[in-house]
């Protein structure tokens, strides 16, 4: 199960009462049901990196929590896994080392720690990949190790920041469409981060767009569009001009 309830969720660093602390997260409330995407559409500052690692158990809320099924998180650990921008993969490590890496730290047996790591690696479309080093890898590539390193351990909820940031644009577009193939065959909770209006649309079955910081959830929008997405479609476009205009309103620091 996974599913995600962000209650009254604030952040501040730093002691509130002092000159310099930041307010990050003001209040953001929403819910998603368990095995729905979710995206976290904003400006640069909003906050969602903050949400995602209070999500992740990086970071303690200073009012509010994040829920996964009713219980608060409160630490970080398999349950919630995190793929970060630059992917993170150990240098040091193959492909299948580093998708093997999460399925020892929980103990699993050697065979079928060996059975799960070879199926992530055809799910991720990596099969003769499996004794390359990160290095010898594109940025697509490694990010698709990320992306089944964090499945393999079959958490409750996957969180992802930016996770195609550097990749360039056509690549971006593909591993957008083979995130959607990915979660449609191993479902799971999602919170994304995003930038992107057309990445949120073309990913999600909700979207939360944030005001600029400190963050507050604007609007909550269900993406009611058949998969998979068509940019010409008029519900996709007219989503499109909806979010730009949501997100062009919003003015104010960085
Ligand atoms: N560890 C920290 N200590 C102090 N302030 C922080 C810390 N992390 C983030 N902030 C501040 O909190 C605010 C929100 O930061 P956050 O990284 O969550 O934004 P973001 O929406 O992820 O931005 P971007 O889109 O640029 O990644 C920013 O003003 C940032 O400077
Ligand atoms: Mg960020």
């Amino acid at each position: 199960m996974g599913q995600l309830t962000v209650k009254g969720l604030s952040k501040t660093y730093g002691d509130g009462a002092m000159a310099g602390s930041v307010l990050a997260l003001n209040d953001v409330s929403f819910e998603v049901p368990n095995n729905q995407f979710c995206s976290i559409l904003g400006h640069s500052g909003c906050g969602k990196t903050t949400l995602l690692n209070i999500a992740a158990g990086f970071e303690k809320p200073t009012a509010g929590a994040v829920l996964v099924d009713g219980e608060p998180v409160s630490a970080p650990g398999w349950k919630n896994t995190m793929i970060f921008q630059d992917y993170a993969l150990f240098p040091w490590a193959s492909v299948a080392e580093n998708i093997a890496f999460g399925l020892e730290m929980k103990n699993l047996p050697s065979h079928k720690r060996l059975d799960a790591t070879q199926y992530f690696i055809g799910l991720v479309g990596l099969k003769g990949f499996e004794n390359k080093y990160p290095h010898q890898l594109s940025g697509g590539m490694r990010q698709r190790v990320a992306i089944a390193r964090a499945l393999a351990v079959r958490p409750q909820l996957l969180l992802m920041d930016e996770p195609f940031a550097a990749l360039d644009a056509q690549n971006r577009t593909f591993m957008q469409d083979e995130l959607v193939r990915i979660w449609q065959r191993e479902p799971k909770t999602v919170m994304l981060v995003t930038h992107s209006i057309d990445e949120a649309i073309k990913l999600s079955d909700c979207i939360a767009v944030m005001t600029r910081r400190p963050g507050r959830v604007k609007e909550f929008i269900q993406v009611d569009l058949q998969r998979p997405r068509n940019e010409d479609d008029a519900g996709y476009l007219k989503l499109k001009r909806h979010l730009r205009d949501l997100i062009h309103d919003e003015v104010g620091d960085r």
